[in-house]
């Protein structure tokens, strides 16, 4: 073990793991959900994550940087090739179909409050 550690928000949980682990890998042995379809091989971008300070990553390699785009210009990662080499933050998005379902929930609520 070198150190490496992630820390992964919304869930705060951190995990040491060793250099060279993906984000996928180290989400699932933390324990965080991050969505995958394609199973880490840079395909379904489902896995995208945003890291504030990536000097804790290896940089990107081209196949992440051509499939995110402007997207990694602006700190998103894909956690299935992002790899860690010190520690680093992480953000992972809120499923989109839990927001979706959660701004319902609270569209009914604010109708509810109404009558
Ligand atoms: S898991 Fe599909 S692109 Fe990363």
């Amino acid at each position: 073990m070198n150190g490496s550690e992630v820390h992964f928000w919304p869930d705060n949980k951190k995990i040491s793991v060793r250099a060279g682990t993906t984000l996928l890998d180290a989400g699932r042995k933390a324990k965080v959900h991050i969505r995958t379809r394609c199973d880490g091989k840079a395909a379904c971008l489902m896995c995208k994550v945003k890291v504030d300070d990536p000097s804790g990553l290896a940089p990107m390699n081209v196949n992440e940087r051509l499939k995110l785009g402007t997207q990694a210009d602006e700190g998103f990662r894909l956690a299935c090739q992002a790899r860690v080499i010190g520690s680093v933050q992480v953000t992972v998005p809120e499923d989109p179909l839990k927001a979706a379902i959660r701004a319902q929930l609270a569209r009914q609520a604010e109708e509810d409050d109404l009558f």
